[in-house]
């Protein structure tokens, strides 16, 4: 099957399957959300599926607040994706949107959940609602396209997105109190990536007592630096297939 399973198992496997063959079979996002109900209600129920890896907050993601998103799928072409949204408990989401319909349900934990429509430029609070584990909602927008989400519960929250877009890459809004709104993208965290990162900086952060702050410094250009490194190397790659003709683009 194409696309990244970034959860590589038989589970996660089975289920980006079945999602894909209903969303071809049913006509319209409506009729598709109907229809994964079932399918999405069943992942929600397994408590085995999602390593702990996957479910922990991510101090730095940059989201603030603890919160991590953690890539499980990514369609090659971006029409696709899955992930589980990490939210430590008192911490809340921006005011957001996601530009894609799906659907979002709770693994774990408590989540109030406040829904918010434009009006008049300004942002208006339509709904707050309670999820408890087992919830789940769809979104289509420009219904319900908004919200912000915050964990009521002692323990961290774990919420499973089924979006039909690359939910990590694409630049969205997120919105302030009176509505206006900035570009944001949330990325995704790959867990090998993070490993990479935490299995560098964990010895020198934590047994390295009192770091001089000049080495932590240049620590946190290293930090930075890596990943930034790794994406211009993938962009190189990207644009030398580009020249060579073995990737397309999108035309008009
Ligand atoms: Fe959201």
């Amino acid at each position: 099957m194409s696309g990244a399973f970034l959860l590589d198992t038989p589970v996660v496997r089975a289920f980006v399957t079945d999602v894909k063959a209903t969303i071809a079979s049913t006509p319209s996002p409506e009729d598709a959300c109907e229809a994964l109900r079932p399918r999405f209600a069943e992942l929600l129920a397994d408590p085995d599926w999602l390593p702990a890896e996957y479910q922990a907050p991510a101090p730095e993601s940059g989201m603030g607040g603890g919160i991590g998103q953690w890539a499980l799928y990514r369609s090659e072409d971006g029409s696709l994706s899955l992930f589980a949204l990490v939210v430590p408990s008192g911490s809340e989401t921006p005011i957001h949107d996601h530009l894609a319909w799906g659907l979002v349900g709770l693994y774990r934990g408590d989540q109030d959940e406040e829904i918010y429509r434009r009006a008049n430029g300004s942002l208006e609070l339509v709904e707050q609602r309670p999820l408890r584990p087992g919830d789940f909602y769809v979104l289509i927008p420009p219904r319900d396209d908004i919200h912000r989400v915050r964990t009521t519960s002692r323990v961290t929250s774990v919420s499973i997105h089924l979006l039909t877009n690359d939910t990590g890459c694409v630049w969205r809004h997120a919105y302030d109190e009176s509505g206006e709104s900035r570009p944001f993208r949330s990325g995704g965290i790959h867990l090998a990536a993070a490993l990479v990162v935490g299995i560098i900086l964990g010895p020198v952060l934590h047994v390295v007592p009192g770091l001089p702050s000049v080495l932590s410094l240049f620590v946190a250009l290293f930090a930075v630096g890596l990943p930034a490194i790794t994406y211009m190397l993938l962009v190189g790659m990207w644009l030398v297939q580009l020249a060579a003709g073995q990737v397309s683009t999108p035309r008009g």
